[in-house]
């Protein structure tokens, strides 16, 4: 489904939440991002059952990079989920929202020794050492405050998924993590286990995002555990935790046809079951890192319609409040979004349009060619499935201000950011 679960039409309206979107629009202005609160807790529930009914270790760490505001933070704590954070700002968030810091894992291929020290002093549970260069500054970072680091080693398995190429993390010339390849990843083993205020505790891969296929899910958490039964012969390692990381796809198009969090949970439960009976093995925790599969579809971006350009021959714009600067993602990696017109919703496609976005750049296209009612000025067009990566990856370009952040449920729709001001933006110049 690409629409949020609590999605319906009525009048001619599309309602999420028990909220009309069109008077949502209304009220809070356009662009708004909203997100629905019944979607989303029911990923975070999908999951937890998924996993929690067929392993009996897990911990499921939302990827924060999706998406991330103290709202989120305090209903995954509640939900009992940990966090993977990848820098210092991700890690206040979530402890200025009194997120269990133990349950926070934080990744990077080049964290700051800010960012490190912030994790030590925090409490963050996990880090995820990435490189040589980290060992030594992790080891004298947590030596200097006389701690003892619990740490995963990324490694780079060498596993490609079918993805865009920006997309993908698992090969062996990634910029993240030590290839299993070259055997450098061995190499790290023996440096990390000489630490003496490191605790290797296992492995991470994370083979990239937006993937559909189950079968390098599979091949991850075998080259992990292929590779952590390499280190236990090696360097007498014992395996504690394994950590496959995220990319689930989502389905963004009707022809979209991602596997379910069920069909996931299934294969990589599976993998890990069937290796540890065959090899002996204690079955370790296992960590999950899910991000877009978990806030791509409970989010919506509106948008009120602006001006029309018809080129005979050639194509319609119609062009909206918002654009790259809200969602960077279509200009970016050529992505692929539906639209509704949501106060026509009831109405068949009558033409073919381009969304153009209102920035000033031929490529700041929303949605090329989509059959959409007649749109006039004034209309409310709905974009669907950008929960995850549109937020966090928003700009100020050409000074625009970011959108506010309404959450809808059960009728009840609750600003949780406000809209950015000009001052807010002229806020940081001191000159
Ligand atoms: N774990 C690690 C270590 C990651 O690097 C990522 C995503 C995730 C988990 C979560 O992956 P997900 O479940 O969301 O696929 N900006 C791009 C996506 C970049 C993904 C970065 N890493 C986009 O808009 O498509």
């Amino acid at each position: 489904m690409i629409l949020p679960e609590t999605s319906q039409i009525q009048h001619g309206h599309l309602f999420v939440g028990g909220c009309d979107v069109v008077e949502l629009a209304r009220e809070f202005g356009t662009p708004l991002h909203i997100f629905d609160e019944a979607t989303l807790r029911g990923k975070a529930r999908s999951y937890s059952q998924a996993f929690g009914s067929r392993y009996p270790d897990v911990l499921l760490c939302y990827a924060a990079k999706a998406f991330l505001n103290p709202w989120l933070a305090t209903l995954l704590a509640e939900e009992g989920f940990g966090l993977d954070v990848v820098s210092g700002g991700e890690m206040i968030v979530a402890e200025r929202a009194g997120f269990p810091m133990s349950k926070v894992h934080l990744h990077g291929n080049n964290k700051l020794l800010e960012e490190l020290g912030l994790a030590l002093d925090l409490g963050v549970g996990r880090i995820v050492i990435d490189n040589f260069t980290e060992i030594g500054m992790l080891e004298a970072a947590a030596k200097n405050r006389r701690k003892v680091a619990q740490v995963l080693l990324r490694i780079a398995p060498g596993v490609e998924a079918h993805t865009h190429e920006y997309l993908r993390t698992g090969g062996t010339h990634s910029k993240f993590g030590v290839p299993v390849m070259t055997d450098q990843a061995a190499e790290a083993v023996g440096r990390i286990v000489a630490c003496e205020h490191l605790k290797l505790v296992g492995f991470h891969a994370h083979i990239g995002s937006q993937i559909f296929d189950l079968l390098p899910f599979e091949e991850n958490v075998e080259t992990l555990i292929d590779f952590a039964l390499q280190m236990r012969e090696r360097h007498d390692f014992e395996l504690l935790e394994i950590s496959p990381g995220g990319g689930l796809g989502i389905q963004y198009l009707e022809a979209d046809d991602p596997p379910s969090i069920e069909d996931v949970a299934r294969a990589i439960t599976g993998v890990m079951q069937r290796a540890a009976a065959k090899r002996r093995l204690e079955l370790p925790k296992l960590v999950l890192e899910p991000g877009r599969s978990m806030v791509g579809q409970a989010g919506m971006t509106l948008y009120t319609a602006g001006t029309v350009k018809d080129i005979p021959g050639s194509c319609k714009y119609v062009a909206v409040d918002g654009g790259m600067a809200d969602n960077i993602r279509p200009a970016l990696y050529q992505a692929k979004y539906q639209a509704l017109v949501a106060n026509k919703a009831d109405r068949p496609g009558e033409e073919t349009v381009s969304i153009a976005g209102k920035y000033c750049e031929s490529g700041d296209v929303l949605i090329s060619d989509i059959s959409l009612p007649r749109i006039e000025p004034g209309d409310v067009i709905a974009i669907p499935a950008t929960g995850a990566y549109c937020i966090p990856m928003a700009s100020n370009y050409n000074v625009s201000l970011k959108p506010p952040i309404v959450v809808v449920s059960e009728g009840r729709a609750t600003l949780v950011r406000r809209r950015e001001t000009y001052d807010d933006l002229l806020a940081c110049e001191v000159a």
